[in-house]
């Protein structure tokens, strides 16, 4: 047993000067000395802290706000604009529709194949009326045909089918046709276009050249 006994046995046996000094010695012992112990890590906690801080203001500035998918910018556009935009769009799908539904016969550059599938780039059937083109994809084409000075159409075999695309299909892809590769004629609508169909929804089978032909006579005059 024990020390604390033998202690509190001695203490008796002690001054009052003695008990203090024992007392502040054992005191000493428990709390070592704190003084400049402390103030170095507050001084590094400080520092860093400060560092933490600057860097991080570097970070914010070069990083757009800590947001890695920062909302894009809200441009304001003139209505001009958003109409070149539209445009825009418009042809793009036409073009994708032309590459799946006309390339096959009129070629992607626009061109056909001589004495098969006349071309598209040039053509009055295509850079004039706006109906003229749309009735050709609403029914499809076949009989003798003058596209540029060249001969289509003489054999009943090589004929176009109708195109069975919806309203808004065909106004892009004419759209798109009718600037292409050096045309230069306007955009179709949608509503035109479902005009047009209506209009000749008696027409069941193929238009012929002929038909079209006298059906247009400002397009052939010369
Ligand atoms: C299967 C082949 C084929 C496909 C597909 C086809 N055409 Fe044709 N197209 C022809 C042929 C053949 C003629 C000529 C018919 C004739 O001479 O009677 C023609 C004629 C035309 C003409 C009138 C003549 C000219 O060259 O300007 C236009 C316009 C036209 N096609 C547009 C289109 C468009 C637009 C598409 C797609 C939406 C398309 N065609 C899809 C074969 C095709």
């Amino acid at each position: 047993m024990s020390d604390e006994n033998n202690r509190n046995q001695s203490s008796e046996f002690m001054s009052d000067e003695e008990m203090v000094e024992i007392h502040s010695k054992l005191n000493h012992e428990k709390h070592p000395p704190t003084k400049g112990f402390l103030s170095a890590p507050l001084i590094f906690v400080f520092v860093f802290g400060c560092l933490i801080f600057v860097c991080s203001i570097q970070l914010a500035h070069s990083t757009n706000q800590f947001q890695l998918h920062p909302p894009r910018e809200i441009v304001e556009l003139s209505d001009e604009e958003k109409d070149a935009l539209r445009l825009e769009r418009k042809i793009e799908s036409g073009k994708k529709i032309f590459g799946v539904r006309c390339a096959s016969c009129h070629q992607a550059n626009g061109l056909g194949i001589e004495g098969q599938y006349p071309p598209l780039a040039g053509s009055r059937w295509v850079t004039t009326e706006p109906s003229l083109i749309s009735q050709i994809i609403l029914k499809g084409l076949k009989g003798e045909i003058e596209v540029m000075g060249k001969v289509y159409g003489t054999s009943a075999a090589v004929n176009m089918a109708a195109v069975a695309i919806d309203d808004r299909e065909i106004a892009n892809v004419t759209t798109y046709v009718r600037q292409a590769w050096g045309n230069q004629a306007g955009e179709i609508l949608e509503s035109e276009v479902a005009q047009f169909r209506e209009e000749s929804k008696d027409q069941v089978d193929q238009w012929t050249g002929d038909q079209l032909v006298d059906m247009y006579p400002a397009v052939f005059a010369e």
